[in-house]
């Protein structure tokens, strides 16, 4: 069995285009365009990298990006100061904080003064707590983008085995609520899951979010599995994915590549989540 690629920069393209006609409608029916701030702190080169693509994509689907760059040491007061700014900013939609924070910096004291109607990220705890109690919300974009890969199998969600391996707060947690909304039987593994093979191996959907280089072999995954690889993991500079690709795609159904799986997805529900925050105020 050949495993069926999915698509990711196909997949994002069309979200992206649906994005830029919602867009473009908000732009008629309010006279200013969706507007995204975007704050990078330090210099961490894959944030740049992340920022640049970030605000190229928000140009092409008819969103204003307004970038704030700052240095490295600048005190966590200051971050704070530019986000109650951008909260009382009319024309601005969605806040987003490039993490990872400068060493020094407590991320999670910065990210709570995002106003929760603006967080496109959805990292504030008032969207993780709606997430996980199936309110409407801004939900994390890596796990939505997931969801769309997912559905773009066309293989049903209701009823399967879920596993996510990783448990991070970006993308294992909200990962597994959204797989839950879904209808999957959800289970959630990580670092210190004992046996993880036989979890995987019942996997109908099996999520890689470990940040481990090719850590899911081929032997850990079940004939047909969907199988969707979170992972980013940079080695001289090539990229890997958290599971051994050549492998796994011998024994899967349904598998993301790395790059061009999940990675294109973020950016492209990022983009998604923003004009939903600005449809929301207007209609507030
Ligand atoms: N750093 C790595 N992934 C992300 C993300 O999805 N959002 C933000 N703000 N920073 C990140």
């Amino acid at each position: 069995m050949q495993a069926k690629s999915i698509d990711g920069k196909s997949i994002a393209a069309q979200v992206r285009a649906r994005v830029r006609l919602r867009a473009d409608r908000f732009y008629e029916r309010t006279g200013r365009r969706v507007g995204l701030a975007v704050i990078l702190v330090g210099e961490d080169p894959a944030s740049r990298i992340y920022v640049r693509n970030k605000i190229a994509a928000c140009e092409e689907a008819g969103i204003r990006s307004a970038s704030y760059r700052l240095d490295a040491d600048t005190p966590a007061d200051k971050i704070v100061e530019l986000i109650e700014t951008l909260n009382a900013d009319s024309g601005i939609d969605g806040i987003l904080v490039q993490l990872p924070l400068p060493r020094g910096i407590d991320e999670k004291k910065v990210l709570e003064h995002v106003a929760p109607h603006k967080d496109v990220d959805g990292f504030h705890a008032v969207n993780a707590g709606n997430l996980l109690l199936g309110n409407a919300c801004l939900a994390a974009c890596t796990p939505q983008g997931c969801i769309e890969l997912i559905r773009s199998t066309g293989v049903p969600i209701e009823g399967k085995n879920a596993v996510v391996v990783g448990r991070s707060n970006i993308v294992g947690k909200p990962m597994a609520m959204l797989l839950l909304q879904n209808n999957a039987t959800v289970t959630i593994a990580h670092s210190k899951t004992t046996d993880l093979k036989s979890l995987t191996l019942r996997a109908d959907i099996l999520v890689a979010a470990v940040g481990k280089k090719e850590f899911i072999t081929a032997d850990m995954i079940k004939p047909g599995a969907v199988v969707i690889d979170v992972g980013m993991n940079r080695e001289d500079g090539k990229l890997f994915g958290d599971v051994q690709f050549s492998g796994a795609q011998a024994v899967a159904g349904h598998i993301t590549p790395v790059p061009g799986g999940v990675g294109p997805m973020t950016i492209a529900m990022l983009l998604q989540n923003t004009v939903t925050a600005a449809e929301r105020t207007e209609h507030a």
